[in-house]
């Protein structure tokens, strides 16, 4: 069965990305967020990547206007029920996670798939809350969702060959380049990208280099467009360091392990950019300044 309309639940960082790029493919697209005021804030950030769009002669005001047509915000999951995908982007927490795609599974008649933004959750563990394990699939986005290209589809031993091939010819439609992961921690990029991450604090504990200096290094001598810090600010220090237990967890490998200064740092609530604090200070968001650390 062709897919028609689109689910995504969770209108935050993510979840409106998602919705975003879902509505300009086309699809019309319901998102859920737990309150009006949570439903208000991530519609607006998406009007306002739109008139960006506009501004930079992307899309045009007629095309802006049909693209938030297909969006609908609201509060109730009942409302999700007969979207032929649901793509969850919710709290990275498994018992959340879980007890969404009960509630979900329950609603939703037996052709929707279900799909799991999680970046370091097993797909499996998520999917087994469900009686719809077949129709069950990770779609993994990269942040900021409407510029990055990629989208993670991963599948389980007991997603159905046919629906993830489906699944995959749905990132393409939403204008990413799919790529096939199977359900081990982390898929691939944050496999290889959080022990990177996580090594790069290590270097600065032992007193390898400056954060700056750090991030220059990777920047500058790797082409990578932000250094190692900066992209942790980016991601937010708190989501890496729940990212690293639970690869840790998987894995019991040191490279999985958070260094003490990020435990430490998220404590004291230094969560990077959104909290204001993280390696850099942004006090002046355009102009960021290394913090003492
Ligand atoms: N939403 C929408 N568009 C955005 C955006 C956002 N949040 N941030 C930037 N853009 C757009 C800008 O409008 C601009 O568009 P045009 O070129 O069409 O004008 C373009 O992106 C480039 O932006 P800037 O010129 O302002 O800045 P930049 O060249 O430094 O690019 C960046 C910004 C795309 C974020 C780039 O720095 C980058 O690629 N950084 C690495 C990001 C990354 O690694 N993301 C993955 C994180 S890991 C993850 O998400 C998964 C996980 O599981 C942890």
């Amino acid at each position: 069965m062709a897919i028609q309309k689109v689910g995504v639940v969770g209108c935050g960082l993510m979840g409106s990305g998602i919705a975003q790029v879902s509505a300009q493919a086309g699809f019309p697209t319901v998102v859920r967020e737990v309150s009006p005021e949570l439903v208000e804030k991530g519609l607006k950030g998406i009007e306002k990547n739109l008139a960006r769009l506009v501004e930079k002669g992307t899309i045009s005001e007629a095309a802006k206007g049909e693209i938030r047509g297909r969006l609908k915000g609201v509060t109730s999951l009942g409302e999700l029920k007969d979207c032929d995908v649901i793509v969850e982007a919710i709290i990275e927490q498994l018992p959340a996670k879980r007890e969404l795609f009960a509630s979900l599974d329950s609603l939703c008649p037996s052709h929707t798939i279900f799909a799991s933004n999680t970046s370091s959750l097993t797909i499996t563990e998520i999917a087994s809350a469900t009686k719809r394990q077949q129709r069950f699939v990770g779609m993994h986005f990269f942040n900021p969702v409407p510029v990055m290209k990629l989208v993670e589809v991963v599948k389980t031993i007991a997603t159905d060959p046919a629906v993830y091939e489906e699944m995959v010819a749905f990132g393409a439609k939403l204008g990413k380049t799919p790529v096939r992961a199977n359900d081990g921690g982390g898929f691939i990029v944050n496999r290889l990208l959080v022990p990177y991450l996580l090594d790069a604090i290590r270097a600065l504990e032992e007193g390898v280099g400056s954060v700056v200096d750090i991030d220059n290094s990777m920047k500058l001598g790797c082409g990578y467009p932000m250094g190692p810090f900066t992209l942790l600010d980016f991601v937010g220090l708190d989501t890496t360091y729940y990212i690293s237990q639970i690869m840790f967890d998987e894995f019991k490998e040191k490279r999985f392990a958070a260094p003490t200064l990020l435990k430490r740092m998220v404590l004291v609530g230094w969560h990077g950019r959104k909290s204001g604090r993280g390696f850099y200070d942004y006090t002046d968001p355009a102009n960021p300044k290394p913090m003492n650390l």
